[in-house]
């Protein structure tokens, strides 16, 4: 067998995700890792939920490199030192998908301060420091992958104002590293989902809440998670690369919150 004729293989795209351990992120972790993608995920607290995700796709992708750190995302040294060992690990990275996020519901006169923060916090430094530790090795790659998770809440809901305004937050930022970052040949795409079924909806949403998603939502129905993580895949691949500075709304066509 001459060289030209023995066959190369293709390395897999590895993939940043944060809060990978449950709902939207864990759906994507789990679609990208069957797409053939490595994965690096994060969880904060549930370290089972994690371990659950690793057999998962243990299952369901045996080979696809997988694997979990934890990590707080309002702890900007800590997010540092997890980007250092994600890219030591894998040997680089791709894409970043900084998904971890937390809802807090109550009205804006009574909102404490600790719950404002830990939701700006959340939601929108998380990110910013996820992208900024990532940034050089994808500018260094002249090629990459930003997605960021914000919510059709960011156009403001009632009893949502810290997590209305961590998700409006993020199509600023999104829209400033595409200007800053295309030129590098980096993408950053924005998606905005409406409702889908997860720990934090489930904790989150009242019943009302519910019924009005089912009923005003023109698909009359919540959204399913494999079909979100589909969405995010097509944003995270090469067919995407001329989308840049874009927010993809995955609601079913539902177009307000209340
Ligand atoms: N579900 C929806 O309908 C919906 C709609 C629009 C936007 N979103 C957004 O989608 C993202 C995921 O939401 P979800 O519904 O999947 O939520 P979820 O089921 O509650 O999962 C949240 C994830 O974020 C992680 N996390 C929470 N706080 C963190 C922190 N400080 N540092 C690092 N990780 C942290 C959690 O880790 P542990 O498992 O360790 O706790 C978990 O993996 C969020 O940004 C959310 O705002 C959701």
């Amino acid at each position: 067998m001459n060289e030209a004729s023995v066959p190369q293989t293709v390395p897999r795209p590895v993939l940043f995700v944060t809060g990978g351990s449950r709902g939207i992120g864990r759906a994507l972790v789990l679609a990208a890792a069957q797409a053939g993608w490595d994965v690096g995920f994060t969880y904060v607290s549930q370290a089972q939920a994690a371990e659950d995700v690793l057999q998962q796709a243990a299952q369901q992708a045996p080979q696809a490199r997988v694997k979990a750190w934890q990590l707080d995302v309002c702890d900007p040294a800590a997010v540092d030192r997890v980007a250092d060992e994600v890219l030591a690990h894998f040997d680089g990275v791709n894409a970043v998908v900084p998904n971890a996020g937390v809802s807090v519901n109550g009205l804006a006169y009574s909102l404490s301060d600790s719950d404002w923060r830990r939701v700006i916090d959340t939601n929108l430094s998380g990110p910013f420091y996820v992208c900024r530790a990532f940034l050089p090795e994808l500018v260094s790659r002249r090629k990459g992958r930003i997605l960021l998770v914000s919510s059709i809440i960011a156009d403001g809901a009632s009893g949502q104002a810290a997590y209305a305004a961590s998700k409006a937050g993020l199509l600023g930022l999104a829209r400033s590293l595409a200007k800053e970052y295309g030129p590098k040949g980096i993408t950053t795409n924005v998606v905005a989902p409406a409702y889908f079924e997860t720990d934090m909806t489930r904790d989150t949403m009242s019943a009302g809440l519910v019924d009005y998603a089912n009923r005003f939502c023109p698909l009359r129905r919540l959204g399913e998670l494999d079909e979100l993580a589909a969405t995010m895949l097509f944003l995270l691949s090469d067919a995407a690369g001329y989308i840049n500075g874009e927010t993809v709304r995955v609601s079913g066509g539902l177009d307000w919150a209340p």
